[in-house]
């Protein structure tokens, strides 16, 4: 998989790339990460990105024209499978979104800042708006770095265990089970008799059973689709 990210503060999103399993996961070759600054497409002197919104208001937007000049690059050298603005008026990012798109081959994922894009952007290039809440960020870079990673510990061998990614909260519309490891007692709070028994049916269901109760109590929601 490959994701060309485009935004005026690449730099921000630079970092959650830098460790761990994202940092594997590239160096791996199981996915690549490219970042574009916005200001290296702009014509004017001023590197300008960003105008006054028309019929008046606070707050600037970002002009169509750098932005189509990016993204035609990059469709000019690959197809792409999808190409998302990170806005929080999108739809609301959830497992099984990122599930789908953990399956495609090229992204696109365009930051919006200021108080966004300009609608033409939207209109010519723009196939997914994907908000990652109820909130509003200062920039769109802080969620395409939550959507990157929801979605490239989902490629197969980035997680260690193939399973693990299976067996997270959400995958099946559950959160996940309490979760114990070693001691056993801990402050006279004891690991439930059951997770020591040896006796994986049981173990299975007393997870199942604890995870629809969790849900219940915490995301009724979750249970009504
Ligand atoms: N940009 C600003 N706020 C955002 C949000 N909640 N989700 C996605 N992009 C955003």
């Amino acid at each position: 998989m490959r994701i060309d990210i485009i935004s005026v503060v690449p730099d921000l999103l630079k970092s959650p790339f830098e460790a761990s399993i994202l940092r594997r996961a590239i160096e791996k070759n199981l996915v690549e990460i490219c970042f574009h600054n916005l200001r290296d497409y702009t014509t004017s002197s001023y590197k300008q990105i960003d105008d006054y919104q028309y019929g008046g208001g606070a707050g600037m937007v970002m002009m169509v024209e750098p932005i189509d000049k990016c993204i035609s690059k990059l469709q000019s050298e690959r197809n792409y499978d999808e190409v998302i603005y990170l806005t929080p008026d999108g739809e609301v990012l959830n497992q099984s979104i990122s599930n789908q798109l953990s399956l495609k081959g090229n992204i696109i994922m365009l930051c919006g800042h200021y108080k966004g894009v300009d609608q033409r952007v939207r209109d010519l290039f723009i196939t997914k708006e994907i908000s990652i809440g109820d909130y509003v960020l200062s920039g769109g870079e802080l969620a395409a770095a939550v959507l990157c990673d929801s979605i490239i510990r989902l490629i197969p061998g980035v997680l260690g265990n193939e399973t693990s990614a299976l067996t997270d909260a959400f995958q099946d519309n559950l959160l996940s089970p309490p979760i114990y490891t070693r001691p056993s007692t801990y402050k006279n709070l004891k690991v439930p008799e059951v997770l020591l028994s040896g006796h994986q049916k049981k173990i299975d269901d007393w997870r199942d059973e604890q995870a629809l109760q969790r849900t219940k109590d915490r995301r009724p929601d979750l249970l009504e689709d």
